[in-house]
C-alpha cells in the first residue's frame, strides 16, 4: 500500500545538492578559472578583456535570481540556467553544448561553496508570479505603469533607452539600460515569468532597481505583470516593423532586378534594330 502510495509522489524537482563538489572542481579549474579566478572571486586573467566582469562567487549574489526579493541567494535552477545558456551580451559563454547536465549541477554545488551564504542553507523558493493573463487592458495598463515605476528615466520614452542617462555598474564600468526593442541582447531568458522576476528583482550590482514593497504587493505584483505585457508588446511591434523593412527592402531589390533586366533587352533590341 505505502510503496503503491510512495510511487504515486511527484518525482522532486532536480536541485544542486545532486551535484558532486569533486567533479564541480574538476571542470570548474578546466573551463571556469581562466575568467572567475582559481578562487572564485572574479580576477580571472581574461576578466579585464570582458564586457562586465566576471562574476565574484564570494559574493554569493546573481544577477539572474528567482527567488523573492528579500532573500539575497539564488536558486539552483537559477545558476544551472546561468551556466547553460550563458549571459551572452555580457560575456558570459554558454556551456549547454560542451557540459553535460550533471557537470553543470556539480558546478552549481561548486561555484555556491564559494560563498558562506549557501552554507547549509536549503534552496530558497521560487517568487510567486500572478498568473493572470495578457490581455489588451493589461498592455494599456503596463504602458502606464512603465511610466509610473519610472522605467522610461532609464530606458527611454519607447523602451529604446535613454542617451541622456550616464550609469556605471556596482564596479565602476559603464552600463547601458537595455534597448527593450531589442530581446536579443538580453542577458535573461525572455519569457514574461522571466522578465517578471527581474522587474521585481531588479538586476544586483546594475543600476536597475528591485521593484518590491512588502506592505503594497497586492497591488505591485499586477503593476509590475502589466509592465512586462507593456514591454513585451513594444517588442513586438518593433519586429514586425523590422519586418516590414526588410519586405519593403526585398520589394525594392526585386523591382531594381527587373528593371535591370528590362533595360538590358531594350539595349539588345535596339542593336538588333541597327544591324537590320
Ligand atoms: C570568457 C569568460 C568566462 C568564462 C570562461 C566563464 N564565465 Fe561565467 N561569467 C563571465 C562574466 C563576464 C560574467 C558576468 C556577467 C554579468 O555580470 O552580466 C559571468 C557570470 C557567471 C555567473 C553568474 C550569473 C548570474 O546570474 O549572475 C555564473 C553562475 C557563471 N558565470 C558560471 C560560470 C561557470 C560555471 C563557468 C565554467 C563552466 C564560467 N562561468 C565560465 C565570464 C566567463
Ligand atoms: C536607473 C536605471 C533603470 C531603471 C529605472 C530601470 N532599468 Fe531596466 N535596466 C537598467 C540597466 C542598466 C540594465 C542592464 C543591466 C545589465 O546589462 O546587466 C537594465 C535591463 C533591463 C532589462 C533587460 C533584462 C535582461 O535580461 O537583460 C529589462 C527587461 C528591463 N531593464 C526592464 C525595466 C523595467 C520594466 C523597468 C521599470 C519597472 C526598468 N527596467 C527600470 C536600468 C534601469
Amino acid at each position: 500500500m505505502f510503496i503503491v502510495l510512495w510511487a504515486l509522489l511527484p518525482i522532486p524537482g532536480h536541485t544542486g545538492q545532486d551535484g558532486s563538489l569533486d567533479e564541480g572542481k574538476l571542470v570548474y579549474m578546466e573551463r571556469c578559472f581562466q575568467c572567475h579566478g582559481p578562487e572564485g572571486k572574479g580576477d580571472g586573467t581574461a576578466a579585464e578583456f570582458l564586457p562586465r566582469k566576471p562574476r565574484d562567487f564570494t559574493s554569493g549574489m546573481y544577477k539572474l535570481k528567482s527567488s523573492p526579493p528579500d532573500v539575497m541567494r539564488a536558486r539552483d535552477e537559477d545558476i544551472f540556467m546561468a551556466i547553460s545558456e550563458g549571459l551572452l551580451s555580457n560575456g558570459m559563454p554558454s556551456w549547454k553544448s560542451s557540459l553535460s547536465e550533471s557537470q553543470i549541477w556539480s558546478l552549481v554545488v561548486y561555484v555556491k561553496s564559494f560563498s558562506d551564504l549557501y552554507d547549509g542553507e536549503q534552496n530558497p523558493p521560487a517568487l510567486k508570479i500572478p498568473n493572470t493573463p495578457r490581455t489588451a487592458d493589461t498592455v494599456r495598463w503596463g504602458r502606464k505603469a512603465y511610466f509610473d515605476l519610472k522605467c522610461d528615466d532609464c530606458h527611454g520614452v519607447n523602451g529604446t533607452g535613454n542617451p541622456e542617462k550616464k550609469l556605471k555598474d556596482d564596479y565602476g564600468r559603464k552600463i547601458y539600460p537595455r534597448n527593450l526593442t531589442k530581446p536579443w541582447t538580453f542577458i535573461g531568458p525572455y519569457t514574461r515569468e522571466a522578465l517578471y522576476t527581474r522587474v521585481t528583482n531588479g538586476i544586483p550590482a546594475t543600476p536597475m532597481p528591485p521593484h518590491y514593497d512588502p506592505k503594497k504587493e497586492a497591488e505591485l505584483s499586477q503593476q509590475r505583470m502589466d509592465t512586462v505585457d507593456y514591454i513585451m508588446s513594444l517588442a513586438e511591434q518593433a519586429e514586425k516593423e523590422r519586418q516590414r523593412k526588410r519586405l519593403l527592402i526585398a520589394a525594392l531589390a526585386v523591382a531594381a532586378l527587373f528593371f535591370g533586366i528590362w533595360l538590358w533587352m531594350g539595349k539588345g533590341s535596339r542593336e538588333q534594330d541597327q544591324e537590320a
